[in-house]
């Protein structure tokens, strides 16, 4: 007999990995996943309906969820049949590297725990990617004046960090999809690892942190490179596009 589907939480879909995801595992062929597609803003369901199909009200259903909210992700959680839920979460970069760093250490110390009661935990993890992420936030800070910020700072930002950022995302981003089939892989998984990268072409720059623990490495290139060697990086980041080199990092 087949074994009853598996229910999936996804926060998030109402654009970018998030919708991709929900939509990859709705139409997965041999229909393992109850997916409960999750967004802030119900008003923007469409796309989501849109790419859904056939699949919306079948394998898969939309629901209200604010990840800020306690009062919103009980409410959600309340609503949904069975337990256990997995959940997939959400400016200049380095709160949103704390954010994620954050992530990094608590689920590394809670898998071990874990483990102990037959629950994996897995952590996907993408270099750039083409979303809206990087759209909505390039928007946001070409629109803040950043009246308390010294001139050096504001043109190392505006002049060196922003332009290099966005050229990462052009050469060697993957596109949501591609994200999507590297977690769907994950999830579909008895024992998923730890840790999964997903992009290839990004791997040369995290390669740096595995080489040098200390990190001197790492921080040593990335600051020569974005400070002192703009054309240099440029270059490289265009040679990692280049299309004899593979983009996803083959499923194990
Ligand atoms: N794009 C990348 O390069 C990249 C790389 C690595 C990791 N990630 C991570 O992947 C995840 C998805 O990002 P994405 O690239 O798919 O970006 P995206 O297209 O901008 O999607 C982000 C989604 O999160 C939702 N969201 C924002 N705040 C929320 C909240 N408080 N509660 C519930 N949902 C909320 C947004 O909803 P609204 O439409 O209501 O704003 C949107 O649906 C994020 O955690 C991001 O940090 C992205």
């Amino acid at each position: 007999m087949a074994s009853q589907p598996r229910r999936v939480l996804i926060s998030g879909c109402s654009s970018g990995i998030g919708l991709e995801l929900a939509v990859l595992l709705a139409q997965d062929p041999r229909q393992r996943y109850q997916v409960v597609a999750t967004m802030r803003d119900l008003g923007k369901k469409e796309s989501l309906e849109a790419a859904a199909g056939d699949t919306l009200g079948k394998t898969l259903s939309i629901a209200q969820l604010d990840v800020c909210s306690d009062e919103s992700v009980a409410n959600c959680l309340s609503r949904i049949e069975g337990q256990p839920v997995d959940v997939l979460g959400v400016m200049f970069n380095d709160v949103y590297a704390a954010s994620k760093f954050a992530l990094e250490g608590f689920f590394e110390s809670l898998a071990i725990q874990l483990r102990q009661f037959n629950i994996f935990v897995s952590m996907v993890e993408p270099g750039p990617v083409a979303t809206h992420f990087e759209g909505k936030l390039l928007a946001q800070v070409s629109m803040t004046e950043f009246p308390d910020t010294d001139p050096d700072t504001l043109g190392y930002f505006r002049d060196m960090y922003l332009p290099a950022s966005r050229e990462l995302f052009r050469s060697v981003g993957q596109s949501p999809r591609d994200v999507a089939q590297v977690i769907a892989k994950v999830i579909g998984s008895t024992r998923p690892p730890l840790r999964r990268q997903t992009n290839a072409r990004y791997l040369a720059l995290t390669v740096l942190k595995a080489v040098d623990p200390s990190g001197s490495l790492y921080v040593r290139t990335a600051h020569r490179l974005l400070f002192h060697w703009p054309h240099l990086l440029s270059l490289g980041l265009r040679c990692l596009a280049c299309s004899c080199l593979p983009t996803r990092v083959r499923p194990e």
